[in-house]
């Protein structure tokens, strides 16, 4: 009898020890996957605030950024998936996000006798396009299209690494490279070189709050920004994956104890 006793302790320890096992490995899981995708040498990573599993926006990060693209990219750039009143999940007031849209102009129309006319954007608005059309695009662009800016983060491999590189990588090219006809050199860019100027530089833009400008500092915002941009809904999705992995070891471990309150007679 004693010996019966001591042996199902033994089993269900050894049990508890393997589902324990078995649930730390899962949970693990998402940590393994980032490492991966992380374990890549030639594109230097940088550290993101909105990276990992339990990673968050800096709202105040995504404010100065969306400044920077406002002030500099806005100018070629559009941003066509994006709406005024979308500003709000990082912290914009009603108030100031009618402020930011009417100090765009959108063609909206036809009124009563027909014709277009332009008003004032407003916070259902879209983000205004700083070109009436592609061609307007290309041919003040010296014959490239400046990418929509809304998904970049995700239409690029390595995201937003590579977009901070790229926006820090400009230099004079090494000697002997044939640089096209208005291009620029970059290290970064497939073929080392590219159709837009160097955007950013040290002070381009000043920011409000006490936060340093310098062009590091600037682009890591900017391009904090554009990942919230990408993915506005990445807050939403970690914290439900974060309830699933708990809800999962509570099932298990409910599951554990019915599996042995249903073999303690045949153990
Ligand atoms: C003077 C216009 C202009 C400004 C200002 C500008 N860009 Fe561009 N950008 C371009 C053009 C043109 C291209 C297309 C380049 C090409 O195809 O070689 C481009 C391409 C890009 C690309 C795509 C690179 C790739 O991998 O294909 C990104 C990302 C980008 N710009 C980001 C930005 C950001 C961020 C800013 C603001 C800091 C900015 N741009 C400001 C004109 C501009």
């Amino acid at each position: 009898m004693y010996f019966q006793n001591n042996k199902k302790i033994f089993l269900i320890s050894k049990d508890f020890f393997r589902l324990f096992l078995i649930i730390f490995l899962i949970s693990l899981l998402p940590l393994y996957i980032n490492a991966k995708e992380s374990s890549n040498t030639e594109m230097p990573k940088h550290d993101w605030s909105f990276k990992g599993v339990t990673g968050v926006f800096d709202n105040a990060s995504v404010q100065r950024g969306f400044k920077v693209y406002r002030e500099v990219c806005a100018v070629c750039h559009s941003m066509n998936l994006l709406y005024y009143r979308d500003l709000i999940d990082v912290g914009f007031t009603e108030e100031e996000i009618k402020v930011i849209s009417s100090e765009y102009k959108v063609i909206d129309g036809p009124n009563e006798e027909g014709s277009m006319y332009e008003r004032p954007a407003i916070p259902s608005d879209r983000f205004v396009d700083p070109y009436l059309n592609k061609e307007e695009a290309r041919i003040s662009n010296n014959g490239s299209y400046p990418p929509d800016l809304s998904v970049i983060t995700k239409a690029r491999k390595y995201g937003v690494d590579y977009l901070h590189n790229l926006l820090m990588g400009y230099s004079e090219p090494p000697e002997n490279f044939e640089l096209g006809d208005g291009m620029y050199y970059n290290l970064w860019i497939e073929g080392n070189q590219i159709a837009m100027p160097q955007p950013l530089y040290d002070e381009s833009v000043e920011y409000d709050d006490k936060t340093p400008n310098d062009l590091e500092q600037l682009s890591r915002d900017l391009v904090t920004f554009l990942a919230w941009a990408a993915e506005p809904e990445l807050e939403e999705r970690k914290n439900l994956g974060i309830k699933v992995i708990l809800f999962f070891i509570l099932f298990g471990f409910l599951v554990f104890l019915a599996k042995i309150r249903l073999w303690r007679e045949i153990n």
